[in-house]
């Protein structure tokens, strides 16, 4: 096998994305957007974080600014105020009532808040994640913990606000030959073992043939890439996939509305609403 330095020379792009040029920290990037093509078979690298200052960039948002390194691992791709690192204790996600009044008619809000969405700069393909989270109990507030590649692959720990002793689990790996999206198809619900509320590590343990999802150690669902097959091709994520937290107001429309018993109702819940993420760890095949 050749040294890690050498195939990290040849597809540099890649490593750099990855966070592989870096002993004790994240690479020093010039470009957050991971090279698909890999040559390859798989990446990951072992990070843990709990999310100390300095964890989470900011990227320039309405700016031509060019997006600089930062040796960051995570960067904020919503404003500055919808997050924050400072208190130490882990990575708080903020949803804010929106601006304005707010009305409901026929089961959405006329209005839908922008939460926190916070990328990693690095990506795996294949690889275990352990999200150490807590969630908003609040209907129509959705907390999610995904992989998510450019080619619109995902792996989903989703948290419901209206569900609070339940958390789903779900892909989406589309194909050109979809003739209609599958949102939803391969999404699994699963008791908690207590509420969203409280902090529960979630993980996903993702390799070319199967996933695993699990809660505090507990399994909970396995899903083999030969179960995905639909219409003779198979559903599966496989690319390199970059980490997201995120917190989103699922108010509208009435499909998203009614999967996350919502819409939220503004006049009660709080006028900042927010989870945490107390850390995230990458464990390697
Ligand atoms: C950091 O996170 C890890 C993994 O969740 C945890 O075991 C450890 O106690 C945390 N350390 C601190 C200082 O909070
Ligand atoms: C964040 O991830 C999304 C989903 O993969 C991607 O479209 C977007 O370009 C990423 N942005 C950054 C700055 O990493
Ligand atoms: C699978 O095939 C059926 C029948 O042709 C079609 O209605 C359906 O949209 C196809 N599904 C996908 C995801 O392409
Ligand atoms: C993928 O993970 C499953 C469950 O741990 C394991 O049985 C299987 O051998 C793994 N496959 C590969 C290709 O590593």
């Amino acid at each position: 096998m050749l040294p890690l330095y050498f195939i990290c020379v040849t597809i540099y792009l890649t490593c750099v994305a990855a966070g592989i040029t870096g002993t004790g920290g994240p690479a020093k990037s010039k470009s957050f957007t991971p090279k698909s093509k890999s040559t390859r078979h798989g990446q990951c690298n072992p990070f843990s974080t709990n999310f100390t200052a300095g964890s989470v960039s900011q990227h320039p948002l309405n700016s031509y600014t060019t997006l600089q390194s930062t040796g960051s691992p995570f960067i904020a791709i919503s404003p500055r105020n919808s997050y924050d690192t400072a208190s130490g204790g882990g990575l708080t996600l903020y949803l804010r009532k929106p601006k304005g009044e707010v009305e409901t008619h026929d089961g959405v809000n006329n209005i839908v808040s922008d939460g926190a969405t916070i990328n990693s700069t690095f990506v795996l393909q294949y690889g275990k994640v352990t999200f150490d989270v807590k969630a908003p109990t609040i209907a129509g507030v959705v907390t999610a913990a995904i992989l998510i590649a450019d080619q619109h692959d995902e792996i989903d720990v989703e948290l419901v606000g209206g569900d609070p002793h339940r958390w789903q689990s779900n892909i989406y790996a589309p194909k050109s030959s979809d003739k209609q999206p599958l949102w939803g198809v391969f999404g699994g619900v699963h008791a908690v073992g207590g509420t969203i509320g409280e902090f529960h590590k979630y993980s996903i343990e993702w390799n070319e043939s199967e996933i695993t999802w699990s809660v505090d150690g507990r399994v909970v669902r396995s899903l083999s890439a030969s179960k995905t097959m639909i219409n003779g091709t198979i559903h599966f994520p496989t690319h390199p996939s970059r980490i997201q937290l995120g917190i989103w107001d699922a108010s509208s429309p009435i499909g998203t509305s009614e999967w996350a018993k919502g819409p939220i109702d503004w006049k009660n819940a709080p006028e900042t609403i927010s989870a945490v993420v107390r850390s995230v760890v990458v464990e390697c095949p």
